[in-house]
């Protein structure tokens, strides 16, 4: 029988264990803050805000929000994070992206103190990640780790491969499996032959962004596959990079979308703000 990794289960079990952590901080008197910032309205940026904010009343972390209107200069975004970054009240920043094109977003998150860089994206959280030093992690990738983990999934020896070499998913969870003692693999766009690396995983990790890409031919008997992808099919239903009733059978789990890896990465961030705190 095919294991469904319930993401939605296991993000709930961890909101309740970071909810009782920050009842007790905040019985000792101790504060979470997390300032959300917004330019522009963009739809699907307001929906991932809302939720951020929710998962933070859920959990007793106050969020402050900050909207900049598209027509904003990118001076105005940069004087906000440094006066974030400067705020004793504030523990973290999270500025949502994508930023308008007349915005360098990389410069907007290089200005993020990476002590309050609860998204991970700061240069500084991406080598302290590399090295192996204490410091945040980006949140989807760290969410997977916890959902083999909490699984039963092992990780220390098998073969692992990632489909996606982004900054925020792909390289991430490359340096978390290693960490883990994974053999990692990264595929890509321009990889040669993909399946006949992907039938080599024992834990495949689709974050291609492109619609069910991955079915049956592409897993090896048995593998766990774990899929990063959030689309909307023709029937207007939401699934993932991988075609997920052509695979489930062939492997021994699998995350459905939506309902596995989504619900974790509001989670990890949640803990990230948390962790601000310990
Ligand atoms: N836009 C889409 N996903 C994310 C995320 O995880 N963090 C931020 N800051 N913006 C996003």
């Amino acid at each position: 029988m095919t294991q469904l990794i319930d993401g939605k289960r296991i993000s709930g079990e961890i909101k309740e264990e970071l909810k009782a952590e920050v009842a007790e901080m905040k019985a000792a008197g101790r504060e979470i803050c997390l300032a959300v910032v917004q330019v522009g309205e963009d739809p699907a940026s307001s929906v991932y805000v809302n939720n951020k904010k929710k998962a933070c009343a859920y959990i007793g972390i106050r969020s402050e929000a900050y909207e900049l209107p598209e027509s904003a200069e990118e001076e105005e975004l940069l004087a906000l994070v440094e006066q974030l970054n400067m705020d004793p009240k504030v523990n973290g920043i999270l500025v949502q992206l994508p930023l308008p094109a007349h915005m360098d977003a990389d410069k907007v998150i290089r200005t993020i103190s990476p002590d309050k860089d609860v998204d991970g994206f700061h240069p500084v959280s991406v080598g302290r990640l590399w090295i192996g030093e204490k410091g945040f992690c980006s949140c989807t990738p760290a969410g997977i780790i916890e959902l083999l983990k909490r699984s039963d999934i092992s990780i220390d020896g098998k073969e692992c491969v990632i489909v996606g070499r982004s900054n925020i998913v792909g390289k991430p969870m490359t340096a978390l499996l290693l960490r883990e003692n994974a053999t990692v693999t990264v595929a890509h766009s321009h990889t040669k032959d993909l399946k006949k690396i992907t039938k080599r995983a024992d834990i495949l990790i689709v974050a291609a962004g492109k619609q069910q890409m991955i079915d049956d031919t592409y897993v090896k008997d048995g593998a766990v596959v774990i899929d990063v992808g959030m689309h909307r099919n023709e029937q207007n239903k939401l699934c993932g990079d991988v075609d997920f009733e052509k695979v489930k059978d062939k492997v021994s789990a699998i995350t459905p979308v939506p309902g596995g890896v989504g619900p974790m990465t509001i989670a990890m961030l949640m803990n990230n703000c948390v962790e601000t705190a310990r």
